[in-house]
């Protein structure tokens, strides 16, 4: 994929707040910190367009961005970060939920886990919604560089079982060597090329 432009468009909680359905658009969720900003960063080869810090949760937005004018990449606030209130839980599964089951243009949605930790109930819950809306979805453990290569397999292999998926559909990915960023891309390739 060649990147020609990136542009970041606006930031909504609501569907009124969106911008135009217009174009293909692929979405991006995880847990607080668990690299999605990172992630949209390497694979449109852009240092920051979209902000990355080390405090989580500072994503609670939806965010749009306009990719060589032809598709959208959205990066979908953060979940699980301890120190936010039940409201803004409440707060944040609604405006998950609200997007992925009105969101025309939405062609898939990539769904980020850190490889070191055991996908939990808020994992088990949103893969629940992308079937329930019939949303194709990509699995991808991110900061694989954390682990050695036989590590690696060991977690990948744990996260699938947990999840019940087979490992071949999680892709093991790192912002920081670019791990899996070109199967991650044939992946969503499809989604925006129509
Ligand atoms: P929120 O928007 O706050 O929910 O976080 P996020 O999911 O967008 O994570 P972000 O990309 O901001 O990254 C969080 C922290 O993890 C930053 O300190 C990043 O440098 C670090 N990080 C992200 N991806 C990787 C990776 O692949 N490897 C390593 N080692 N660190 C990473
Ligand atoms: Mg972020």
């Amino acid at each position: 994929m060649i990147i020609r432009s990136a542009e970041f468009v606006k930031s909504a909680v609501k569907p009124s707040q969106y911008p135009e359905a217009a174009l293909p658009e692929v979405a991006f969720v995880g847990r607080s910190n668990v690299g999605k900003s990172s992630l949209i960063n390497t694979l449109l080869n852009r240092k920051r367009l979209v902000k990355t810090s080390s405090t989580p949760g500072r994503t609670q937005l939806i965010n749009f961005f306009n990719i060589n004018g032809t598709f959208t990449f959205v990066d979908l606030p953060g979940y699980g970060y301890a120190k936010v209130p039940k409201s803004v839980v409440k707060t944040w599964g609604d405006m998950i939920e609200t997007y992925l089951s009105t969101r025309q243009t939405l062609k898939g949605v990539v769904m980020l886990m850190d490889i070191r930790r055991t996908p939990g109930q808020d994992e088990t819950d949103l893969i629940g919604w992308f079937q329930h809306y019939h949303i194709p979805t990509c699995y991808v453990l991110t900061k694989a560089d954390k682990f050695s290569n036989q590590k690696r397999k060991v977690h990948h292999e744990h996260c699938g079982e947990t999840l019940g998926l087979p490992p071949s559909e999680l892709i093991c990915f790192s912002a920081k060597t670019r791990l899996g960023r070109e199967r991650l891309l044939d992946h969503i390739t499809p989604w925006i090329s129509e």
